[in-house]
């Protein structure tokens, strides 16, 4: 049996920093409200011309770099985003040819800001079973585009930004399964009966006889919406709930996680879930701060982050969750 290992990890946020103060001048908010309600300081823009596989290249690129290997032993891609760059094809499939590749599979995963553990997992089975042995797992939004920038969307807009992460998965024979570097297991969950508490209206097909018309624009259902209490509420519990459940799967307790990984919605969710939990708050590293909600990217730009500030180190047995819409939540433990 095969396990598969994170053998590297590239990111890429666009160079445009928009501070809090530069949302108060487009949407009635203030800074303290952000920082109180969420723990955002600041989050990044793309320019009109960059669009999610770009941004999804830049990180793949680096991941690809810092792996070693040479770009064509990737057999397969697959990247989680919400926001591909047009909606069909997916968006690996526009990745592809930017990197150079062609032919291998390139799948897109659309599970939002539980996108990445789904891939991940996904991957990892692929791995695991033998099919493949070098995958590139990209988690990759360009939300600024997309968001509602009037008061009208003040509650989503002010917690979204644009970034990709992505990491380079290869098959590996574990010689000691309590020190190699692997993905010790992954779970994935779903409740859809909670899918339209955070959602976009249109287009869709459920619209009647268009899936998209000036009215829907001008009602503002080409945008996301949210029920944010119930997602705070439904996020926290998930969360602590999939945690417990994948580290009970591993024979592992809270004390034996040396890094907490968490998805990044919001810094009062990942507060409150390490308070519930007794995790002591400098186990958990947070980005939401510099990057505001990247869905799909967090995890790898928290992995990357958290490398970059000699907080994840070689050996290091990780524990990630992660809660979003659809509603879907998933858990991974791996030792880095
Ligand atoms: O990644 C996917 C998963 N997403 C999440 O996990 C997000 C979960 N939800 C949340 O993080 C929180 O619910 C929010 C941060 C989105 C909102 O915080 P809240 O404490 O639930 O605020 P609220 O929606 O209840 O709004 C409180 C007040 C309202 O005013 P009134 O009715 O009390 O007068 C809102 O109109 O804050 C107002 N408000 C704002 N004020 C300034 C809402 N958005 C803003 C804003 N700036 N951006």
């Amino acid at each position: 049996m095969f396990s598969s290992e994170i053998v590297s990890v590239g990111m890429y946020a666009p160079e445009k920093i928009v501070t809090n103060n530069d949302l108060e001048k487009l949407m009635d908010t203030n800074n303290e409200w952000i920082i109180q309600r969420t723990g955002i300081e600041a989050r990044r823009w793309v320019d009109a011309n960059t669009s999610t596989s770009d941004l999804a290249l830049k990180a793949a690129e680096e991941a690809i770099a810092k792996a070693g290997i040479d770009k064509k032993e990737i057999d397969c891609i697959l990247f989680a985003t919400l926001s591909p760059d047009h909606d069909f094809p997916g968006a690996a499939c526009f990745l592809q040819p930017k990197l150079g590749l062609s032919e291998i599979p390139s799948i897109d995963i659309r599970q939002q800001c539980t996108g990445f553990l789904y891939a991940l997992s996904i991957a990892d089975h692929f791995i695991r079973l033998g099919t493949y042995k070098t995958v590139l797992v990209v988690g990759a939004e360009v939300h600024s585009k997309g968001l509602d920038k009037t008061p009208r969307g003040r509650d989503v807009g002010v917690l979204f930004g644009d970034g990709a992460g992505a990491v380079i998965l290869r098959q590996k024979e574990l010689k000691d399964s309590k020190k190699d570097s692997h993905i010790l297991s992954t779970s994935l969950y779903s409740q859809g009966e909670f899918a339209k508490e955070l959602w976009v209206p249109a287009p869709g097909m459920a619209n009647g006889a268009d899936r998209m018309n000036n009215e829907m624009i001008a009602e503002g259902l080409h945008y996301p919406s949210m029920n944010g209490k119930k997602v705070f509420m439904h996020a926290t519990r998930r969360m602590c709930e999939c945690l417990l459940k994948e580290l009970d799967k591993n024979n592992l307790k809270l004390e034996d996680i040396d890094l907490f990984l968490f998805h990044q919605a919001n810094l009062r969710i990942n507060q409150m879930i390490a308070d519930e939990l007794k995790i002591p708050q400098e186990k958990v590293f947070n980005t939401i701060q510099k990057y505001g909600n990247t869905t799909a990217a967090t995890l790898p730009i928290g992995m990357y982050e958290a490398e970059k500030a000699g907080k994840l180190k070689k050996g290091m047995l990780v524990a990630s969750a992660a809660f979003g819409s659809g509603f879907t939540w998933a858990s991974s433990v791996y030792r880095w």
